[in-house]
């Protein structure tokens, strides 16, 4: 679907990730959509309203009080004109600003006025991420309906490594596109709240080292994006990986499976459906040096421990009108193990991905899975991407929590 006749506007506000966006608006542009850019003084020291004029082939607005003709109106013609609102780059001040309705410029004003949904894609150093009044507006935002795409951790501009990176403008574009895909599916989730567990965990070994498996996180971040489409309020809890979370998911980020069993359990009695698609590790070491081990040591040996079994401890506090959907990864025997688990963890899902088959399971873009449900026989699914899994595992959820409300 191409974003022909699709109507955004860019903001841009002071930071140095301004110079990425002109990139932003050339795929929009080629892509058929029409782009006006709104731009806060500051950015205007960053990037050149010439070169954002070029790109989106049109005049750039940022003077509130210009000297043109309707001046009068500008803010609330472009607050009426937009299909979507992307902030790229959002600066602290600029969330700051309109988490509290402080409207000083034609950009916070212009996003006051208009009732049409607005992305923030904020880029900021780690520290001013990271503070707490930069955080309570985050949620303040997040509690007014606005959305979020990143920040993305790495390196900043002044070489500070942490999460504050602006996502990179592709992923941007295509967060516009899949907002306006989503636009048109019917919203079978609405009003139902969907917890999502995606990527590896890792267990320490010492300050430097850990155990973790070869999980990216795509499947569970797809099935994230997938019950967003379909208008559920979702929550993602992932360990460490390379994806920016979906725009309008509650993301928490966890580092090893303690901390992803607690963020499950916290979450878990406001859920309607939770689906387990992260790999937690299996296993602990049972003490972490406090120091990186040192190399010379002839032998090194691990004492590893099992950690707590998340959905079976999960599934244990389960009431008869949630759901709960396990993954399971399998070398031999798969259909077997699982059917095994789905009895013993109380599950009303399994699904199985088994890394053997050519395209399955960890690192792929693409997956081929085996549904294995109570008292049905499993249903095998042929090789497809692993957003299209997610597309029908979510319409698979909608039908199943239908079941239940009946
Ligand atoms: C070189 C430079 C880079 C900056 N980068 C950022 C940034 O990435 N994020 C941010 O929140 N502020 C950044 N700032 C600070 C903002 O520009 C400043 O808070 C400004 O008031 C934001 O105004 P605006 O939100 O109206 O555009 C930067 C400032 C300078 C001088």
């Amino acid at each position: 679907m191409s974003l022909k006749g699709r109507k955004v506007i860019i903001g841009l506000t002071g930071g140095i990730a301004c110079y990425k966006v002109p990139y932003l608006v050339r795929y929009l542009v080629k892509d058929g959509a029409e782009v006006r850019v709104v731009m806060t003084e500051h950015a205007t020291k960053f990037i050149t309203p010439l070169t954002m004029e070029t790109v989106s082939r049109h005049p750039v607005y940022y003077d509130m009080f210009a000297d043109r003709e309707y001046v009068s109106t500008q803010h609330i013609e472009l607050a009426h004109w937009a299909d979507l609102f992307v902030i790229a780059p959002a600066t602290a001040n600029v969330m700051a600003k309109m988490a509290h309705g402080i409207c000083d410029d034609l950009l916070t004003t212009v996003i006051c006025a208009t009732g049409k949904p607005v992305m923030f894609a904020p880029a900021m150093n780690p520290g001013m991420w990271q503070n707490r009044v930069t955080q309570r507006n985050l949620q303040i935002l997040k509690d007014l309906g606005y959305q979020f795409i990143g920040p993305a951790e790495g390196e900043m501009a002044e070489k500070q490594i942490g999460w504050g990176r602006m996502v990179e403008p592709l992923e941007l574009f295509e967060a516009v596109k899949q907002f306006f895909a989503a636009g048109s599916k019917k919203k079978v989730l609405k009003g139902r709240n969907i917890l999502v567990t995606a990527g590896p965990c890792r267990e320490a070994i010492d300050p430097v080292r850990f155990i973790s498996n070869r999980s990216s996180g795509k499947m569970g971040f797809a099935i994230a994006q997938a019950a967003l489409d379909l208008g559920a309020h979702v929550t993602l809890v992932s360990g460490p990986t390379s994806l920016t979370p979906p725009a309008g998911a509650d993301f928490t980020s966890v580092e090893t499976t303690a901390q992803m069993h607690k963020a499950v359990a916290d979450a878990f009695a406001k859920v309607d459906c939770l689906v387990m698609a992260a790999a937690p590790s299996d296993f602990t070491p049972r003490a972490v040096a406090k120091h990186k081990i040192k190399r010379g040591t002839t032998k090194l040996e691990l004492t590893l421990e099992p950690t707590a079994d998340i959905l079976k401890d999960i599934a244990r506090l389960k009431k008869p009108r949630q759901i709960v959907i396990g993954f399971a990864l399998e070398t031999e025997h798969e259909e077997e193990h699982a059917r095994k688990k789905l009895v013993e963890k109380r599950l009303d899902m399994i699904v199985v991905n088994n890394p053997r088959n050519r395209g399955a399971a960890f690192e792929h873009d693409t997956n081929q899975v085996t549904l294995i449900r109570p008292r049905r026989k499993p249903e095998r699914w042929p090789l497809m991407s692993k957003e299209e899994v997610a597309r029908r595992l979510t319409d698979e959820v909608a039908v199943m929590l239908a079941g239940k409300k009946g």
